[in-house]
């Protein structure tokens, strides 16, 4: 049995990882400050994680919450392009002081292993698809500029102070639990409630951009993995997590539109500004390295993403 510490644990993908290291009988201590993350997501669990209620932003803190922790999730974060172009300083004090704090937190205490969530934002509009690790980046909004950042503190650290650092670019996550009715939410989950809502979504831009959608499960089972795998094969590395596929947001529209039985044609609005306009992931690394394959496929995710919504926001 190991400590863990999961930055940004109350959130749609840290509330995930909380609940697979329960159920495997694991030590879980959540460092969250409810920023964007939900209280509902830790309620049921409470008495069994160790909560430190405080920001990434306090150094002090941080150090605390990395003491006696073995392995570290770092999924705190301000996750979004449009509200990095808004307001570029909050998500730069959040995303790269917070995650060196963290960082330094995990050095000074000791700490074994951190794996990061970085983002595919990093590859930015560069041609050539699919995107390998191997393709130089080129990072388009502050947000993007920032998740990098992190992967670059990430692999130095453990250059120069052997910590041992795993870097996920995640593709476009959905599933339960991401919060749909914020103005900065994904776009899967946006479309399914509004729909569920009788509301007609808006595309912004032609709708034929492609992204990686890739489901929640998908992404615990990366993490997981990438904190087993050797260290020879993983430390100071950077993976691509995604389906390996691409889904326009046209097609995707089409199929939340026939689960949730909503019959209007979308809207479409401008292309909004910091946006790629497609992603498609190599994942040949993540699969010879961390022995990570996709579990659940696009529809099948998109089925079960909607039964939850159904659940959850029925009424
Ligand atoms: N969802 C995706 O498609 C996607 C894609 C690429 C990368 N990521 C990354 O994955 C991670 C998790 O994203 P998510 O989709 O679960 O978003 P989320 O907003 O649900 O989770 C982020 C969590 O960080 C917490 N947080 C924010 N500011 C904080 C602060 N100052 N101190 C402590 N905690 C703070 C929030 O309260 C929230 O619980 C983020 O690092 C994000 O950049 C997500």
């Amino acid at each position: 049995m190991a400590n863990y510490l999961i930055t940004g644990g109350a959130g749609f993908i840290g509330s995930h990882l909380v609940q697979a290291l329960l159920d495997r009988g694991d030590q879980v201590r959540v460092l969250d400050n409810f920023e964007t993350g939900l209280r509902k997501n830790l309620e049921p669990i409470l008495d069994r994680i160790d909560l430190h209620e405080v920001s990434l932003t306090d150094a002090d803190a941080v150090l605390r919450a990395c003491e006696g922790i073995d392995f570290i999730f770092h999924e705190g974060a301000l996750p979004s392009v449009p509200r990095s172009v808004k307001e570029p300083r909050p998500s730069h004090a959040i995303n790269i002081d917070g995650t060196f704090h963290l960082l330094e937190g995990a050095r000074q205490s000791g700490a074994r292993r951190v794996v990061y969530a970085a983002s595919s934002s990093a590859y930015g509009n560069q041609p050539g698809f699919p995107r390998v690790e191997t393709m130089a980046p080129q990072p388009l909004s502050p947000y993007a500029v920032q998740k990098l950042t992190g992967e670059l503190y990430m692999q130095a650290y453990h250059r120069v102070y052997g910590l041992e650092t795993v870097c996920l670019r995640y593709f476009n996550i959905f599933g339960a639990r991401q919060v749909p009715d914020s103005p900065y939410s994904g776009v899967m989950a946006r479309f399914a409630l509004m729909m569920m809502r009788g509301e007609r979504p808006t595309i912004f831009g032609d709708g034929e951009q492609g992204r990686d959608f890739t489901h929640i499960d998908n992404v615990v089972l990366a993490n997981l993995l990438a904190v087993e795998a050797p260290a020879e094969k993983v430390a100071g590395r950077v993976f691509n997590i995604a389906c390996g596929e691409r889904h326009t947001l046209n097609q995707t529209y089409a199929l939340l539109a026939t689960l949730t039985g909503f019959p209007h044609p979308p809207l479409y609005g401008p292309a909004r500004d910091g946006d790629v306009r497609d992603s498609l992931a190599d994942i040949t690394a993540a699969r010879e390295a961390l022995g990570y394959a996709p579990q659940v496929g696009f529809e099948e995710g998109l089925r079960r993403t909607v039964a939850w919504y159904r659940d959850e926001f029925a009424g």
